[in-house]
């Protein structure tokens, strides 16, 4: 009898386990309705996700959340938010999971998929050189010259575009 008991228990433990697992904690942001174990996966948009990710927008505001089984996703459209949590917050947002197939492809040097460490300051150092509004001003002669370069090469040699 006793292990009867202790079985139904289990199984009980394990059921109100599962049904938690895909709902939308309290405190994340609003979202599509959630359902048990998968959360919105059975919702999330296979291809063009970004019209989906608008249709969301306009019905749950700039920031939301989706619920991807145990895992959770906050979707940032909102070009006001944006600036707030990824630059003025960096500080707490900055990091992002590990990912470690994307890890072994890049190296680890992907600075859209690295973890926030030493190398990941490095790359954005390097970025930040180059790439700010006011840095890429010094790239405008070299975009130029090449720019007409291609231009010519493609007036001399049309068939070769491609290569251009
Ligand atoms: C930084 O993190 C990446 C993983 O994203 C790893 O590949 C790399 O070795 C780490 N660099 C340092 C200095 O810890």
């Amino acid at each position: 009898m006793g292990i009867w008991i202790s079985l139904v228990l289990g199984l009980l433990c394990i059921f109100v386990y599962l049904r938690k697992v895909g709902s939308r904690e309290a405190g994340l942001p609003p979202g599509p309705p959630t359902i048990p174990l998968l959360g919105n996966l059975h919702v999330f948009p296979a291809e063009s996700a970004h019209y989906k990710f608008t249709e969301w927008a306009r019905k749950y505001g700039g920031i939301y959340s989706l619920k991807l089984g145990p895992g959770t996703a906050v979707i940032l459209t909102d070009a006001a938010a944006v600036k707030e949590l990824m630059d003025k917050r960096s500080g707490s947002t900055v990091d992002r999971p590990a990912m470690h197939v994307a890890d072994r492809v890049t190296g680890g040097l992907n600075m859209g998929l690295a973890r926030y460490n030493e190398s990941w300051r490095t790359l954005r150092r390097t970025a930040h050189a180059v790439l700010t509004p006011q840095a890429s001003v010094r790239h405008l002669p070299i975009q130029q010259a090449e720019a007409s370069q291609l231009l010519h090469d493609i007036l001399r040699q049309p068939e070769a575009r491609l290569s251009h």
